[in-house]
Order: structure tokens, then C-alpha cells, then sequence
């Protein structure tokens, strides 16, 4: 049976990987039990565990914190993958890569594709594209790169589980009506980078669900769905909240996908139905 380790394993869509590799062995490995900022470490890890493909999923991905400390973010999130490609080469294995849409700068009407040139506003999204560039330059047993954006699932913390639980407490919520991107669901996006992985696909993806919201859109969704009034959802503008973000976040990164588009591969449900289903799990579980 192959196997595939997955890093950043406790995150919630390394949590939905392990769980869809059913025909492989999973070696599923979180941040206690593998640091990749530690080289030795992950060496030691992928000699000894040997898998024949890797998901490199672990990130810090708290994009405002990342501006307070960008050497942290860089260890993690760029140097952490220069050591996660560097291990995969030395042991042959594939490597894939989760990346995200922040590495644009959202500043075009049109959708990105896999060919558009990176731009990105935040050290996160700079940490990130860091990241992309180690895999690019290092893994010489296969890679992919997979760009996704505003992931949501059951698992850890997320938009649709703080709405859903805010909205108990509060009145009113403010959403900004200024930024948008494809809201995906890591239940959709898992079974793809299943694929990819399966038939060492290679190259760089855009993985979302179909369609665009903005933050503000996706709230009242949220809230609608669970039976409330949508307008206890409010539209503010990113300039107007307070406290005011610490990274800049792209004002339209919507990724085209693509690279499934072209080579005939089924795209990602509608956000709506996606969404759908995920408040349901939660308000059932
Ligand atoms: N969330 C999004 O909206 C989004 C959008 C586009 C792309 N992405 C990318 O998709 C991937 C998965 O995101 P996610 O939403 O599942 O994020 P997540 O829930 O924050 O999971 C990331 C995991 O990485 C772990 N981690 C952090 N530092 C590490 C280190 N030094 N060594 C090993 N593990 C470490 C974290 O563990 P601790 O929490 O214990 O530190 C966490 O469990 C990331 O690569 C992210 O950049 C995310």
C-alpha cells in the first residue's frame, strides 16, 4: 500500500486529508509531532517514515499576526518548505503543496489563473509565494502546487462556525462588502488533491468552489441558512473597521481554475451548495 505524510495534520484541511486517503497509509503529522521549521526533524521524519508522496498543509496562517512577525512567518511558511521539498527529494517522494490566493493582489476585475503573476500585499501571502518558490526550485520526484482560498470545513475554526455561534449572542454583525473570492469547502477540495496526488499530477492548480462572494455575502448566506434575518448581517467597508486589519488583503482574488477547466476535469460545486451542506453537518452535530 503507498503511503502519504501530511503535514500540519491538526489543521482543519489536513484534518479532511487523512480522512480521504482511504487507500493509502496515512501518516498524518501535526505540529507536535513534526515542526518544520526544525530540519533535522523533518529529515529524520520522511527517512524514517518513507512515504512515496507528501501534502505539505502545514502553514501559519494567521495572515494579520504574520505582519507583527514576518521572520516567523518566513521560517514557517517558506524556510519550513525549502526542508519539507528538500526531505521529499531525498527520499523520492512526490510533493504537494497547499498555497493560497493571497499571493495576488486582487487588484484585477478578471479572474486569476495558474499563469497570472503572483503580487501579494502581506507577509503572509509573501511567506506563502516563498514557499511556492522552494518547491519549484526543490522537489525532484514530482510536485504541484495548489492555490485554494477561504477554506472553510467541520474541523477547527472557521467563518461559517464564528458566524453561526455569533450570531446566537449578537444583534448585528459587520461583514466588509469591499473584498471577494470563491468561499471552498475542504470536504470538495480534499478529494482533488486526493487525485492530483494519486497521478502525480504536476504543476501549479487553482482548487475553489465555483462562483464569488464577498465577506459580507458569505455572512448573511450563513446566517440565512441557519433560519435567521440576513439583515442582522451589515456591509461595512475594510477601511472603516476597527480595529483596522494589520495585513492588506487582496480586494478581488478570485482564481480561475483553470487548469482543471482545460484538462476536462469536473470543477468544484457552487459555494452555495457547499455551504449548505456544511451548516447542516454543524447545526446537526
Ligand atoms: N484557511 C484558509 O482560508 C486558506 C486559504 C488558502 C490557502 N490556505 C492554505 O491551506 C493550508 C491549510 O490551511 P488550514 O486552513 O487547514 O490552516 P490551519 O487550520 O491553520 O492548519 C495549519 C496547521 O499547520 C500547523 N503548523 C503551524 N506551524 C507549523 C510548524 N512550524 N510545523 C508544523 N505544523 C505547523 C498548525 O498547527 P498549530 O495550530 O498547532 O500551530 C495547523 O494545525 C495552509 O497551507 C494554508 O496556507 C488556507
Amino acid at each position: 500500500m503507498r503511503s502519504v505524510l501530511i503535514t500540519g495534520a491538526n489543521g482543519q484541511l489536513g484534518i479532511e486529508l487523512a480522512q480521504q486517503f482511504k487507500n493509502w497509509r496515512v501518516i498524518a503529522l501535526d505540529h507536535k509531532s513534526l515542526d518544520v521549521t526544525n530540519r533535522e526533524d523533518v529529515f529524520n521524519a520522511f527517512t524514517t517514515l518513507c512515504p512515496q508522496a507528501v501534502i505539505h498543509s502545514a502553514a501559519w496562517t494567521a495572515v494579520d499576526e504574520c505582519e507583527l512577525d514576518p521572520n516567523k512567518a518566513f521560517l514557517v511558511n517558506a524556510l519550513g518548505t525549502r526542508f519539507v521539498a528538500e526531505a521529499a527529494s531525498s527520499i523520492g517522494a512526490y510533493l504537494s503543496y497547499i498555497s493560497t490566493d493571497y499571493v495576488f493582489d486582487g487588484e484585477t476585475e478578471q479572474a486569476y489563473t495558474e499563469w497570472d503573476r503572483p503580487n501579494p500585499l502581506s507577509v503572509y501571502g509573501s511567506s506563502k509565494l516563498g514557499g511556492e518558490r522552494e518547491v519549484i526550485q526543490r522537489a525532484t520526484h514530482g510536485w504541484s502546487i495548489v492555490r485554494t482560498s477561504w477554506l472553510c470545513g467541520f474541523y477547527g475554526p472557521n467563518i461559517v462556525k464564528t458566524v453561526l455561534s455569533l450570531i446566537e449572542a449578537r444583534p448585528k454583525l459587520e461583514f466588509v462588502d469591499d473584498q471577494f473570492g470563491s468561499p471552498t469547502f475542504v470536504q470538495d477540495l480534499a478529494p482533488k488533491i486526493e487525485k492530483i496526488t494519486s497521478n502525480k499530477l504536476s504543476g501549479i492548480y487553482h482548487i475553489t468552489n465555483q462562483g464569488v462572494a464577498s465577506w459580507y455575502e458569505f455572512a448573511r448566506a450563513i446566517v440565512q441558512l441557519k433560519g435567521q434575518d440576513p439583515s442582522r448581517i451589515q456591509a461595512i467597508a475594510t477601511k472603516d473597521l476597527q480595529p483596522p486589519r494589520l495585513a492588506r488583503r487582496p480586494r478581488r482574488s478570485v482564481l480561475d481554475n483553470t487548469v482543471l477547466r482545460l484538462s476536462g476535469e469536473d470543477l468544484l460545486p457552487q459555494w452555495q451548495n457547499s455551504l449548505d451542506k456544511l451548516v447542516k453537518k454543524i447545526l446537526n452535530s
